[in-house]
């Protein structure tokens, strides 16, 4: 007897054929002549329905197959008479492999609130809902590791612990193994890095681009997909302290082909994440957000407007929203954009993704490339509907010089970036790059409202449960 997953079974064409599958309960309902199982496994949305003759299992066995418990059941498969399946399996043995109490088992049947589905974190992976996510969650991942190999990029393992600070892309969580209750001392009374595990003080990374563009250096296109962390306090349904990050970073090229790869790969992945997840992501849109769908589309079929911050800032001072005090937040040249100035150029003024470059240098980070107005970087920001900005990126700063001067005038340890620096002593030439924040784009695709349900276990201030 062949093992199959539901997935299989339900595209199966075989009926007739005996079969052997394990799964878990959603539901049992049924009379005295038979009980109808839904049973899941994970590998699909739907359930395949066990039908399981009265006469044949005993009422001691069907009291413990209830809303949760794991099975084991062969059977045959066949044509099915009710509707909503093409097929089902006529049980013929039934194992019980792990009991769950009904009355205990915290997920029954009603509807939960996403709040209380985050208090059972450890569970949620067996509701349809999150199911879903984290298929589509995988679906993105894989689709971003196959884009990126058919465009002959190398993905390259930068360091989570990191010796540098430098990159100033937000707080970080030190790593340490000295005695938080008696380290030793230097002689100033600070405590001394220099005896902790590294000889040095480590952090959590932020972000891998500055080893990042040291790969490309030498490798050309490659690309990082790993776990960044930021310590800052913001409870919103946009940040995690632990959130993984896609990083390509591209010797010779410059922030136009960075723009052009940004929204192509952009598109890459919701396409796929469509043709691969088309059950998951029809089910989030019609539970959740029923424009869910549509607004995939409209992404995949409109060109992203790409405009400069400059341009963005007269938008908005020009808005009627602005005009009649609607914004929390001041506009004017120099601010750092808030969401609420995002949102509006993405879903009121051009009602598509928006990509907006060139900002101010002093709200940026040190390594982006200077331009001749001195006023401005070639930055850029993907700003997507309902979620923002989805990808912050910029052409580096490949003029020794130039960086130099930046990392003075920042008070950014020199001395720390070395390795760096070094790059624009050797070969240095324009390249370029970008972060996705893969969570956002997860929310995205998922149309999910916070930030915590697309992620298995998140992470976030006063929040490390599981
Ligand atoms: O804009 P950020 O800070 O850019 C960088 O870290 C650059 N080093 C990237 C690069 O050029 N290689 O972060 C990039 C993206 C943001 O656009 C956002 O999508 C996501 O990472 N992000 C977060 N996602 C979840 N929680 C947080 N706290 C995030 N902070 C940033
Ligand atoms: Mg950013």
């Amino acid at each position: 007897m062949n093992k199959y997953s539901v997935k299989q079974l339900l595209t199966h064409e075989g009926a007739g054929q005996n079969v052997h599958i394990k799964g878990w309960i959603r539901t049992k309902r049924g009379n005295k002549f038979v009980n109808f199982l839904a049973l899941n496994d994970g590998s699909c949305l739907k359930s395949i329905q066990v039908v399981a003759d009265n006469e044949r299992f005993s009422e001691d066995l069907m009291r413990k197959v209830n809303t949760g418990t794991a099975v084991e059941v062969k059977g045959t498969l066949v044509a099915s008479q009710g509707k909503g399946q093409s097929v089902e399996i006529q049980a013929q043995d039934i194992l019980i492999l792990g009991e769950a109490d009904a009355e205990e088992y915290p997920l029954q049947k009603k509807k939960h609130t996403m709040e209380f589905l985050r208090e059972i974190a450890h569970l949620r992976p067996r509701t349809n809902t999150f199911g879903a996510i984290f298929r589509i969650r995988h679906t993105l991942a894989f689709a971003i590791h196959e884009y990126f190999n058919q465009k002959g990029f190398f993905y390259l393992h930068t360091p989570i612990i990191t010796g540098s600070d430098a990159e100033g892309a937000g707080q970080m969580f030190r790593v340490t193994t000295l005695d938080a209750k008696n380290p030793p001392l230097n002689s100033e009374g600070a405590v001394d890095y220099n005896q902790d595990f590294f000889g040095k003080s480590t952090n959590l990374t932020v972000s891998g681009q500055l080893e990042g563009e040291l790969g490309a250096m030498g490798l050309g296109l490659v690309y990082t997909f790993g776990p960044t962390f930021r310590a800052e306090n913001s409870n919103t349904s946009r940040h995690l302290a632990e959130f993984w990050m896609i990083e390509p970073e591209m010797a010779f090229h410059d922030l136009k082909d960075n723009m052009d790869l940004a929204e192509d790969f952009i598109k890459y992945l919701i396409k796929k994440a469509l043709e691969r997840c088309p059950d998951d992501i029809q089910f989030l849109n019609d539970t959740y957000d029923n424009a869910l769908l549509e607004r995939l589309q409209s992404v995949l079929s409109n060109d992203f407007v790409r405009i400069t911050y400059s341009e963005a800032i007269d938008i908005l001072l020009s808005s009627s929203a602005y005009k009649k005090g609607k914004f929390e937040y001041n506009v004017k040249w120099g601010i750092d954009l808030q969401s609420e100035h995002e949102r509006y150029l993405v879903e009121k003024h051009f009602q598509k993704p928006v990509i907006l470059s060139d900002y101010p240098k002093d709200i940026k980070a040190f390594y982006m490339r200077q331009n001749n107005d001195g006023k401005t970087v070639a930055a850029m920001d993907v700003l997507f509907p309902q979620i923002g900005e989805i990808i912050g990126g910029s052409q580096r700063e490949e003029r020794y010089e130039n960086l130099a001067t930046r990392i003075k005038e920042m008070n950014i340890p020199e001395h720390e970036l070395w390795w760096y620096m070094d790059t624009r002593k050797y070969g240095t030439c324009p390249h370029a790059g970008f972060g996705l924040g893969f969570e956002r784009l997860v929310l995205f695709v998922s149309g999910m409202g916070n930030i915590r349900d697309v992620i298995p276990f998140p992470r976030t201030p006063q929040n490390a449960e599981f």
